[in-house]
């Protein structure tokens, strides 16, 4: 027991700290300072219809806390497709969660990086990119682009830290939401849903 305490807090600490070393690399990369806690992962995957049997595409994983909660849900590893731009980031999820499909690149390329999966239709989007690090317009199109490989009214849920959405409105073209601020999280995150129009 005292053994397993032990190697869920060294694993943790290993997390914080390739997080953070994520961070000083790139601050505007990685947007956050330590993972995404447990209860927002968790809150973030809840959206997913495990009944739907489709995939679910989730961006910016990071360290893989939200893959985690993603895989708790019962979604089974090879259904879920996770780009991560960072290449350290990228090899440990390869390790950690064998079975994932893991892609090493960029979200707001995603006709060109997703393969194989660039024609399927996905469940719903969990996304943690650092959205507020984007220019408006790309943070629009990547909306758009993720809204087209879901189901009409499933969500794309996005964590963010500021206090409105980091995506403007288009009522016309898709509906915003906000879904949670988890107080449980550093920092406090803000998480919202977006939907197709
Ligand atoms: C705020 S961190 C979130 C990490 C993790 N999901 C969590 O919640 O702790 C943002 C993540 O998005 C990744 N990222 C940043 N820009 C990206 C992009 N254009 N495409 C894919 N991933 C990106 C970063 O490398 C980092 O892993």
């Amino acid at each position: 027991m005292a053994i397993r305490l032990k190697e869920r807090f060294e694993k943790k600490f290993d997390e914080e700290i390739r997080f953070f070393k994520g961070m000083m690399q790139g601050p505007k990369t990685v947007g956050a300072i330590v993972p995404t806690s447990s209860v927002t992962a968790k809150r973030m995957a809840s959206v997913i219809d495990v009944k739907s049997g489709l995939a679910v595409l989730e961006l910016g994983p990071g360290t893989g806390v939200i893959t985690k909660q993603i895989l708790a849900r019962g979604v089974p590893a090879d259904k879920i497709v996770s780009v991560e731009y960072s290449e350290d980031f990228y090899r440990r999820l390869v390790e950690d969660y064998a079975g994932v499909n893991f892609i090493h690149g960029d979200a707001f390329d995603l006709e060109n990086i997703l393969g194989s999966f660039a024609d399927q239709t996905f469940d719903c989007v969990i996304s943690a990119v650092p959205m507020l690090s984007f220019p408006m317009e790309a943070r629009i199109q990547l909306l758009e682009d993720l809204l087209s490989r879901i189901p009409e009214g499933r969500p794309v849920v996005q964590i963010t830290y500021g206090p409105v959405s980091p995506i403007i409105a288009k009522p016309d073209r898709y509906h915003i939401q906000h879904f949670d601020f988890v107080v449980r999280n550093i920092p406090p995150a803000q998480l919202w849903i977006y939907r197709k129009a």
